[in-house]
């Protein structure tokens, strides 16, 4: 099996998903920041990392999400908001439905990452009301948020992935259907 693992990655957050995944699919696991991604088609499954930007894919993750063709494909993100969130799931959803329809989605992983401090001094400069303006709510999950990824959240995405080739090494071709996890909030 010829894995691929694909990350999109501002600050770190993704990239160390990303890593912690090919810890656990093993050193002949592909691991290319999208930047210098190479083509999938090469090989035999592709996991595609990236953060959150504004409910979905971010512009780099995109572009490489809608390239790829009859593939078996994993996706995994970070993101400002709780992993359990309808945010989460949409976002995860909406990057979803940037893969061509040839592709097989086998599942999907996401996890709170740390927001830039920058992005969050500037939503402190919003008044009261505005969509981004930081109420009480905001400002604890921001806290939540910069403790993420954590040792936890990266056990839970190396779980997920194992779990996803385990299926799908015995027999390509198998009935293979879709796992998704969501980490819990940790305390
Ligand atoms: C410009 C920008 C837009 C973002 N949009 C969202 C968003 O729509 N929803 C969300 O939950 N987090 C959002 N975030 C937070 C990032 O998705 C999150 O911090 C992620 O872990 C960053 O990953 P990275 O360190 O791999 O770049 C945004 C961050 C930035 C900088």
């Amino acid at each position: 099996m010829k894995s691929l693992i694909v990350y999109s990655s501002l600050t770190g957050n993704t990239r160390k998903v990303a890593e912690a995944i090919r810890e656990v699919l093993g050193e002949e696991a592909a691991l290319f920041p999208v930047e210098n991604a190479p083509d999938p088609a090469a090989y035999d499954w592709v996991v595609v990392g990236f953060w959150v930007d504004k409910g979905t894919a971010d512009k780099k993750a995109q572009a490489y999400l809608e390239a790829i063709r009859s593939k078996p494909v994993a996706l995994f993100a970070t993101l400002g908001a709780y992993p359990d969130s309808e945010h989460a799931a949409s976002s995860l959803k909406n990057a979803a439905a940037l893969l061509d329809g040839s592709n097989q989605l086998l599942g999907t992983f996401i996890c709170q990452g740390k927001v830039d401090p920058r992005l969050i001094e500037q939503f402190k400069k919003f008044p009261a009301g505005h969509p981004h303006a930081l109420t009480p709510e905001r400002l604890e999950r921001h806290r939540e948020a910069a403790k993420h990824p954590d040792a936890k959240d990266l056990q839970a995405a190396q779980a997920v992935f194992a779990a996803i080739r385990d299926r799908l090494e015995p027999a390509a071709g198998q009935n293979r259907s879709e796992v998704t996890a969501a980490c819990g909030e940790t305390n």
